[in-house]
């Protein structure tokens, strides 16, 4: 029943979304306009944890950017959205907006991603910073060709297939990508158009993966900063408790240790 709900929801959502954007999906069905405006079909590379961020070039609502420069050598997060003036991403991009300071502090500079033209994205942000109470700042990337969202691997199974039966373009997810100073993909998360993520998590898998990087340590389910972290395998007990203080190791069994850190 809530899964019915849930498609028929969704359905309403695309109905809606398609009327929103009737202009649009009549250029889509103009066989001229697809050509210029189909998703990209060259190779794509196989992004896993640990691969290099793949560098790109793209005009954002900050200016044109080049994507490895504009990491510099800080945390970034990327994060994809289907489109502009839909009610679930406009509520993400207000709720990340507002949290400015919290990514600052952590060192993560934000850049979002939709499937729009800059004018269109312009216009969004107003009514971002409106419903959210809020001053959207970082860059969102103009992704209306897709080339980003397919270098990215935003795009779900059924389009990329539609897309190989029909050409045209694709509808992205939602995406986020956590790339470390050394362009390294540290971190994916890949949600279906009708979820919305949440941001309490990306904070928390950012603080994870910081505590991780600087303590030589691991994080137990449900982690949260100031809680016990893990020791891992490849450190002793004794080692662990020279590093950590014996008196902060909790050793439940031989694989299982904790410390305070
Ligand atoms: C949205 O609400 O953001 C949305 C929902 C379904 C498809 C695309 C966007």
């Amino acid at each position: 029943m809530a899964a019915s709900l849930t498609r028929t929801a969704l359905r309403a959502s695309n109905t809606r979304l398609a009327t929103t954007h009737s202009t649009f999906a009549a250029r889509q069905a103009s066989p001229i306009f697809r050509r210029f405006l189909a998703t990209p079909r060259g190779e794509q590379p196989r992004l896993r944890i640990g691969s290099e961020a793949p560098n790109f070039q793209a005009k954002t609502t900050n200016g044109d950017i080049d994507f490895h420069q504009w990491l510099g050598n800080k945390w970034g997060i990327l994060f994809s959205h289907p489109a502009d003036f839909t009610p679930v991403c406009t509520t993400e991009l207000g709720a990340f907006a507002k949290l400015k300071d919290e990514f600052e502090r952590r060192g993560v500079q934000m850049i979002g991603l939709s499937a729009n033209d800059l004018g269109s994205h312009d216009k969004w942000i107003s009514d971002i910073n409106e419903t959210s109470n809020t001053t959207l700042q970082f860059p969102i990337i103009a992704d209306a060709d897709r080339n980003v969202a397919w270098l990215y691997d935003m795009i779900s199974a059924p389009d990329i297939e539609k897309l190989a039966r029909e050409g045209g373009i694709a509808f992205t997810i939602r995406s986020v990508f956590i790339i470390d100073p050394a362009k390294k993909i540290r971190l994916t998360m890949m949600y279906p158009a009708s979820t919305g993520r949440n941001t309490s998590e990306v904070l928390r898998v950012i603080d994870a993966l910081q505590t991780a990087d600087k303590k030589g340590v691991t994080t137990p389910i449900d982690w949260q900063v100031g809680e016990d972290v893990i020791v891992p395998p490849a450190v002793s007990t004794e080692e662990a408790r020279r590093k950590f203080g014996a008196e902060n190791v909790r050793e439940v069994k031989p694989y299982l240790r904790f410390t305070r850190i």
